[in-house]
């Protein structure tokens, strides 16, 4: 495929690495490309960052026709860039376009695109520890009518941000409250997919945690408002005992890549992995007998993040000792240690950028 690359004339000021925070400063370039039903994709593009100009009755401003996706490109100690399982992020962004009607994008294009993308904005990748270039790929339906149907047209872009740590706690064990009054989705609806609409339907639930000092919700499914789901950016693993126990894919839960590293990285080592349904009935007798041993959050942004406390109904129950246990910290090394090239990528996921 064929990407045109247009250089912005001046480029801005590379940002300090201690004032990244998450998803606030952008490069100096962004991709686009656009689809229609008659053409398919065309016009694949690097140019300068800028604001899109939108029909006001283009389909995402009043339909919600958006999905996107989360990676990382991370600056191995040698100095070289790298991405970790690209390939599983452009699958995941086909499965999504698949559930909302948007265009596929082929897998060896999608890759090339990232890749030269990365390859443009290369020297915005920070080097300090725990910081990324994070990377947002999105695409929207863009057809300009009010009618409510399949899209005709649709635009792909992908932006980039330098970023630091997502939660203000940095490694430090977050808190997270239990939602059971809202849900974020259910079988057969979007919550596999990663669209713009699931993070909309979520942030009434978010914002009432944040005011009562959690740092975000962790999700029971819609049905029975029992089962344990995922957190809002997001998934989620407890060590019960000697099993370390994982909502499985019920259709309404990511499939988070952190999530699929986490287990893999377990099971090399040898540890008793499930992913099964896991009631709140079921968590909180562990946590009143004691046998919740750890908790942790997985995801690109918020990478291995432990929860130090868990409130339900306005119980708080703390989970060890509210400091990060032995196998948090494990995963965190492990996976932090492939992806910034500290220690040897045995499992073949990391991609280096030319
Ligand atoms: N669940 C939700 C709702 C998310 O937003 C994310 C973040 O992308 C995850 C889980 C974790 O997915 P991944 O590990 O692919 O980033
Ligand atoms: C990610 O981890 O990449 C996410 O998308 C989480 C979020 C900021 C929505």
């Amino acid at each position: 495929m064929e990407i045109k690359i247009t250089k912005a004339s001046t480029l801005k000021e590379k940002p300090d690495s201690s004032a990244l925070g998450f998803g606030k400063i952008f490069t100096d370039h962004m991709f686009m490309m656009d689809w229609n039903d008659e053409k398919g994709w065309s016009n694949a593009r690097i140019v300068p960052f800028e604001n899109i100009s939108l029909h006001p009755a283009s389909t995402v401003l009043h339909y919600g026709s958006e999905i996107f996706e989360g990676l990382k490109a991370y600056r191995r100690k040698d100095g070289k860039v790298q991405l970790f399982r690209p390939i599983e992020n452009i699958r995941r962004m086909n499965r999504s376009a698949e559930r909302l009607c948007l265009p596929q994008i082929p897998e060896e294009d999608a890759l090339q695109i990232l890749k030269t993308f990365v390859g443009v904005e290369q020297d915005w990748t920070p080097s300090a520890e725990g910081t990324s270039l994070y990377l947002r790929p999105f695409m929207f339906g863009n057809d300009e009518s009010l009618g409510v149907h399949a899209v005709h047209n649709a635009t792909y872009v992908i932006i980039a941000s330098p970023v630091g740590s997502y939660y203000k706690e940095g490694i430090n064990p977050v808190k997270i409250m239990i939602e059971d009054e809202d849900v974020r989705a259910v079988r057969g609806g979007t919550g596999y997919a990663k669209c713009g609409g699931n993070y909309a339907a979520s942030n009434r639930a978010g914002q009432r945690a944040e005011q009562k000092g959690y740092s975000q919700v962790l999700w029971l499914d819609g049905v029975e408002r029992k089962y344990i789901e995922e957190v809002g950016a997001m998934n989620v693993m407890f060590k019960i005992g000697d099993e370390i126990v994982t909502p499985m894919l019920s259709g309404s839960i990511l499939p988070g890549i952190t999530r699929m590293s986490c287990l893999e990285v377990l099971k090399k080592q040898g540890y008793k992995v499930s992913e099964r349904l896991l009631s709140i009935d079921e968590l909180g007798e562990a946590l009143e007998n004691g046998t919740l041993e750890e908790a942790w959050g997985c995801g690109t942004a918020a990478v291995v993040s432990p929860i130090g406390e868990l409130c339900y109904k306005d119980v708080k129950y703390t989970i060890n000792n509210g400091e990060i246990g032995k196998v948090t910290q494990y995963l965190y090394d492990t996976l932090t240690g492939i992806q910034w090239g500290k220690i040897e990528d045995s499992f073949g996921w990391t991609l280096s950028i030319e």
